[in-house]
């Protein structure tokens, strides 16, 4: 059977209150991916012969989000997700099949209970099937009303009785349907409610009057349905998205100190015996091998690290880190940095584009941009690489075995050889031979008695 699916997320997001224009509800992060993504990432595995998001409110911003793994179509006017449906009929209407529709604000849900759905949808031969759980407290969310045990009908929080409100089971949003009979009924659904909208749960109660096959399927885990429609919400979301991968990694032989302070988003990789300490954020595509120490205090952002680091207290982006490198505190790396083994970065430094060759070694205090570092090379606390020319930025190169001392400036473009030495506080802006000796500071002159008789002047 041919499968599609629909993602809705054209709506205001009224309830987020923003001020900002652009701004849909669906692209809010939860561990730096926008809801919308965590719902594509839960839909891609299945395989669709279609995806479409369905974007309007905040559109331009959303379909940046969307556009390399959806296709998109706009509802120009949000009159309700039944409205929102009717946008993808051009793509969709003639196709046979099965088609499922989410919305791009139930950041929880997952593949397994997306799989099972579709599951039960077969092997019941249903017409279409609800997504449902059980809450405490279902406030806000549609009810699902029943007789004689079969679901009848759906109704919003705004438009339930009393006693409607009542029934605990809720619709998550989520509902597959034969493709054809969606767009054959959608047709007929009318905006006469509490919000005036084309709600797509009315849909259901004219397949049940038709007589075809309707079925709930109710997902345990409640979590999973959550949908975040403001900011509350999409706090406790968050802290349950952190947890559920969190707790991954600790069964998978990944310590985690204190959960609570530790920010992994879902398609990071870590290895067995790293120990992530306190306060520490990973994200993005960032692979960590195994038996690291990162953190307390690290933020880490698309990076490749290998086994045997130590990370502390240090803010790296777009970084590779081979093997055993000791890194921090207070360490920054950014716009692709290779760190190469046994390396030592100390405290306060910040590297941009740069190679660090292996077993080399810049304790503190220094700024090196635009260059590439040979191996076992020693640069001295506050060198700095001027990279930039206010126009232009240039790229130096240091060799094997250079020795930089302290204070010195490196005014690219220029070539430090093999096991040269660089005098400490040089300005350095000719090349410098293998093994050649550099100094390049006015020289130093020394006046007797002279502080006394400048002590005495100013008294
Ligand atoms: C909807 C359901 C409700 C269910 C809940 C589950 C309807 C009428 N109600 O309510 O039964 O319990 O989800 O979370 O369907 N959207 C559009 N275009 C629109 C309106 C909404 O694309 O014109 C999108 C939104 O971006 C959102 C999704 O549809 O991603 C759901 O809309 P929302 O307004 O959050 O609906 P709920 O009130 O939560
Ligand atoms: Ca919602």
């Amino acid at each position: 059977m041919e499968k599609y699916a629909i993602v809705l997320a054209a709506g205001k997001g009224t309830r987020m209150k923003t001020k900002k224009e652009n701004c849909s509800k669906v692209s809010f992060p939860i561990l730096n991916k926008p809801l919308v993504n965590w719902v594509l990432d839960c839909l891609r595995p299945i395989g669709f012969c279609k995806l479409i998001t369905v974007v309007g409110f905040g559109g331009e911003t959303t379909i940046e989000l969307v556009k390399d793994e959806s296709e998109v179509v706009w509802q120009k006017e949000q009159k309700g997700t039944g409205h929102a449906v009717m946008m993808t009929s051009a793509l969709l209407e003639d196709c046979e099949g099965e088609t499922i529709v989410c919305c791009g604000d139930t950041p929880l849900l997952t593949t397994k209970s997306l799989q099972a759905m579709f599951n039960s949808h077969e092997a019941n031969q249903n017409d279409l099937t609800v997504m449902t759980s059980i809450l405490s407290n279902p406030r806000g969310y549609g009810r699902i009303v029943k007789e004689n045990g079969r679901i009848i009908k759906i109704v919003e929080q705004k438009d339930a009785t009393e006693e409607e409100q009542a029934i605990k089971e809720i619709n998550a949003g989520v509902y597959i349907f034969n493709n054809k009979l969606l767009f054959k009924y959608l047709k007929e659904i009318k905006p006469n409610n509490a919000q005036g909208e084309y709600y797509l749960t009315d849909v259901l109660g004219i397949f049940v009057k038709d007589g075809l096959k309707v079925d709930s399927f109710v997902v345990r885990d409640f979590d999973e349905t959550m949908g975040v429609n403001d900011r509350y919400q999409l706090s406790i979301a968050a802290k349950k998205l952190q947890e559920r991968i969190n707790k991954e990694y600790m069964l998978s032989g990944v310590s985690i100190e204190d959960s609570e302070s530790t920010f992994i988003s879902p398609d990071v990789e870590i290895g067995p015996d790293t120990i992530i300490k306190p306060n520490t954020y990973i994200y993005g595509t960032t692979k960590i091998g195994e038996n690291n120490i990162i953190g307390p205090g690290t933020y880490i952002n698309n990076c490749e690290i290998g086994d045997n680091n130590e990370i502390q207290f240090s803010h790296l982006t777009d970084t590779v880190v081979k093997n055993n490198a000791v890194l921090g505190p207070y360490l920054r790396c950014r716009n692709n940095v290779v760190i190469n083994d046994s390396v030592s970065l100390g405290n306060f430094n910040e590297l941009k584009n740069v190679e660090v060759g292996e077993g080399s070694k810049c304790a503190h205090l220094s700024y090196l941009g635009d260059a590439t570092i040979g191996k076992e090379v020693n640069i001295g606390c506050g060198t700095i690489i001027a990279n930039f020319d206010g126009i232009n930025k240039h790229h130096s190169d240091i060799k094997d075995n250079a020795f930089i001392g302290s204070g010195t400036t490196i005014i690219s473009p220029v070539k430090i050889g093999e096991d040269s030495f660089i005098a400490a506080g040089s300005t350095i802006n000719k090349d410098v031979e293998k093994e050649e000796f550099a100094i390049a500071r006015s020289r130093q002159e020394n006046k007797p008695g002279y502080a006394k008789v400048l002590k005495e002047k100013s008294n």
